[in-house]
């Protein structure tokens, strides 16, 4: 069949590549995609968030599976035109995706079917938001949500805090919740309507320095699986929280298709939910992909198609993967852009490595870094540190003067296996 990869980052660079080995893939265009993608597909310059033209296109192209890689497409409601157009589409509706794009909505969910979570309130003004706090105990979170949305998480840990974090909010929408203790993990399952089956774990790192400090990015570097999500802790999690989700949404006439990727927090009362988002962690894809085995196009188009039910459990390999992002100095701020990438392919012969392009450029003289997160070097190995030692030995091999990277990626779980 001919497939249509909607993105331009890691996470489609691997998305791409993986699909590219699928028997069933015959061909593969991706819009708009990088120069990482345009090593496994052609590359179409259109606006992937906008509908209409997505839907042109894949008629064009006689298109049989569209995937959608970021969030955006999806809640501009590009998943529902398609399947509007009679086009197999793996991703959720635009309703569907208010798992992600509404945390209020989420949390409701989660308390009318039970689902574990942090306690919480929603509040629609400041003085709502002061009246709650009395029934939090410190630290206590604050979240923007709705439209004001994406000024970030505030853990407070003092009174004076929590008032700061609702003055930056302003009027607008919050979510306060309880403060959960435990380690974090992510889940990632393929779901159709009611059917849901566990592809992956893995553990990512958002803060931007060694040791989880400095600021919040969108991630510098995940692995795969996550050990500390046992199986026992994954059967709760999808019997607990991802089935009764599915089923909800099925009920409320929203049934989800896509991938479902929980944050779970690993408390000592068992997973609970911390967010949801509908699509693949970025660069958490970047570690799964390397592990999946079989047709993965064909399960993709499975679960596209309502078919997940029928279709054979996703293969994935025992390897460990792990994944190092290579960001652009100044990343999460303003990064450097322009700086010259080079010995990408010396990385690349690094056993086990595969270098994926988050954000790169095609220019005259050579590769060049364009956005934050610029290179996402992942490698497999029997043991996550085998795959951390390959990874690293091929980032060593990169010539990027504008770039830096963390080199503690895995450290928790590491730590763990050496203690
Ligand atoms: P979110 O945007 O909801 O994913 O939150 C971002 C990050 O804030 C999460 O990855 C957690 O590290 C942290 N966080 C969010 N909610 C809680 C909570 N209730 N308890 C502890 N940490 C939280
Ligand atoms: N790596 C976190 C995310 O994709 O949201």
């Amino acid at each position: 069949m001919n497939i249509l990869l909607l993105g331009s980052g890691g996470r489609e660079d691997a998305l791409a590549w993986r699909i590219r080995q699928s028997p069933s893939c015959e061909a593969l265009i991706a819009a708009p995609g990088n120069p990482g993608i345009a090593r496994w597909a052609q590359c179409v310059a259109i606006d992937p968030a906008d509908p209409a033209a997505v839907v042109a296109l894949a008629r064009a192209s006689d298109i049989a599976l569209v995937v959608v890689g970021p969030e955006a497409p999806l809640v501009a409601g590009v998943a529902d035109a398609l399947r509007a157009a009679g086009i197999a589409v793996f991703g959720p509706s635009a309703a569907a995706a208010q798992l992600e794009g509404s945390k209020g909505f989420t949390k409701d969910l989660c308390r009318a079917n039970a689902i574990p979570t942090a306690a919480y309130v929603r509040t629609e003004s400041r003085e709502a938001a002061r009246a709650a706090l009395g029934a939090f105990s410190l630290p206590v979170v604050l979240k923007a949500d709705g439209l004001a949305a994406g000024k970030g998480v505030v853990i407070a840990t003092t009174a004076d805090e929590a008032e700061q974090a609702i003055e930056a909010v302003g009027e607008g929408p919050m979510v306060i919740e309880a403060f959960l203790e435990g380690e974090e993990a992510s889940l990632f399952s393929l779901v159709d309507g009611e059917t849901c089956v566990a592809l992956a774990s893995a553990q990512d790192h958002k803060r931007v320095g060694e040791g989880d400090t400095g600021p919040n990015t969108g991630g510098m570097g995940a692995y795969s699986p996550a050990p500390v999500l046992t199986a026992e802790l994954e059967q709760r999690a999808m019997d607990e929280i991802v089935r009764p989700t599915a089923r909800a949404m099925a009920a409320a006439g929203m049934p989800f298709s896509g991938v479902l990727y929980a944050g779970l927090m690993l408390t000592d009362e068992g997973p609970k939910l911390i967010e949801y988002n509908v699509r693949f962690g970025d660069p958490e894809c970047e570690a799964i992909m390397p592990r999946i085995e079989g047709d993965f196009a064909e399960l993709l188009h499975a679960v596209a198609s309502g078919r997940l039910g029928e279709v054979a459990a996703p293969e994935l390999s025992a390897s460990h993967a792990m994944t190092v992002i290579v960001a652009a100095r100044g990343y999460p701020g303003t990064p450097a852009s322009g700086g010259a990438i080079r010995a990408v392919e010396s990385a690349e012969a690094v056993e086990g490595v595969t270098v994926f392009h988050a954000g790169t450029a095609q220019a005259e003289a050579g590769l060049v870094a364009r956005g934050g997160r610029v290179l996402a070097v992942t490698a497999l190995g029997k043991t996550l540190a085998q795959a951390r030692a390959r990874a690293y030995r091929a980032i060593d091999q990169i010539d990027f003067a504008d770039g830096f990277h963390r080199r503690d990626i895995g450290w928790r779980e590491l730590e763990r296996q050496e203690a």
